[in-house]
């Protein structure tokens, strides 16, 4: 069985998200969505929404399930025997960060970690931007999935 992590915050998931997590489902056996637990940092959606907004928007791929961590993410995957992290990269500076988190995991515990380009259609994409524009009565249409549109209307223009 071939496994693979695709770890992040999804508050909430983007349509770049979504095609990384799609093409990892092509590659792979089987693909867990993992949702940080971070209590530091405020969030728009709870962990729990975030994980039902996941699971539906990934319905049409069997082989991805969605789940929560918390800690460190190199200890989720020894713990659920996955041997290796994809992490898509959006520009260059994504490379640069991404390159040393990478580095330090593999150190810590010998999961890999494996880069996809995004594609390029969202290579400008970020929840935080999206949730900027929706929040300031911007169409993110085309952005994200349709139903975490809706929710972003709703939760964010009362
Ligand atoms: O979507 P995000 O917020 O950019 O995702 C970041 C995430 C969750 C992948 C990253 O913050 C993470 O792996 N956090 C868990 C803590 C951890 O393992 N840190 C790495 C230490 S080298």
């Amino acid at each position: 069985m071939r496994r693979v992590v695709c770890p992040g915050s999804f508050d909430p998931i983007t349509n770049g998200h979504l095609d990384i997590i799609g093409r990892s489902a092509r590659l792979y056996d089987e693909v867990t969505v993992a949702v940080l637990i971070n209590v530091e940092k405020s969030s728009l959606f709870t962990v729990d929404e975030r994980i039902e907004i996941l699971q539906t928007v990934t319905k049409e791929y069997p082989n991805v399930k969605v789940r929560k961590f918390h800690g460190l993410l190199v200890d989720f995957c020894r713990q659920n025997d996955i041997p290796a992290i994809v992490k898509g990269i959006r520009v260059v500076s994504d490379f640069d960060y991404e390159l040393q988190m990478a580095q330090l995991n593999y150190r810590l515990s010998g999961v890999e970690t494996l880069f996809m380009p995004t594609n390029p259609e969202y290579s400008f994409l970020s929840s935080s931007r999206v949730k900027e524009i929706a929040r300031y009565g911007g169409d993110v249409s085309g952005l994200v999935p349709d139903l975490v549109h809706k929710l972003l209307i709703e939760r964010l223009r009362g």
